[in-house]
């Protein structure tokens, strides 16, 4: 619409702040996140949960039934810091934590959880944990 009204010059000017505001758009998305920089969001952890967690796991219990553990409550049994340790990578965890190494041996199923290349992303684990803080306990 400006560019219609404007002339010339001024189309130019707009194109260069057009092409200023781009490079700050590509210089801000091309920085390294840290957990300050962006908002956890459990509707995004959702759609990935129900994508590649929701074949093994239940969210309506909380004890295992048919191999792998049902994840109501699970912010109840551990920390975050644990979760994303844990998401990250399950066996390599499990061989510096007693916890992780417990749960894993204690799998009567011997199901083991597979460590995931979305979940080596800080964003992508954060988004899931904010999703499953949602599922309280009774
Ligand atoms: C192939 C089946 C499988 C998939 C897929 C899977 N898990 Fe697991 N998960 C397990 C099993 C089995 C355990 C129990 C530990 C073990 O034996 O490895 C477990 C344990 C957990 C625990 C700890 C539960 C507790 O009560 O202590 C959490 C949290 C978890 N998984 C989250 C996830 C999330 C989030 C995803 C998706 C990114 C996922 N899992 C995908 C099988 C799976």
């Amino acid at each position: 619409m400006i560019g219609l009204i404007a002339g010339k010059g001024e189309r130019g000017m707009e194109g260069l702040i057009r092409a200023g505001v781009g490079l700050m758009l590509a210089l801000a998305f091309s920085l390294p996140l840290t957990a300050e920089e962006f908002t956890p969001d459990a509707s995004r952890g959702e759609k990935t949960f129900q994508t590649i967690c929701a074949h093994c796991h239940n969210i309506t219990y909380d004890e295992s039934r048919v191999g792998s553990p049902g994840l109501k409550g699970v912010l109840e049994r551990h920390d975050e810091k644990w979760l994303h340790q844990w998401l990250k990578g399950p066996e390599a965890f499990a061989k510096v934590d007693e916890t992780a190494a417990t749960l894993i041996e204690s799998n009567k199923y011997k199901i083991k959880m597979p460590t995931f290349p979305q979940m080596q992303d800080d964003q992508h684990r954060a988004d899931m944990i904010e999703y499953l803080k949602t599922l309280k306990g009774d």
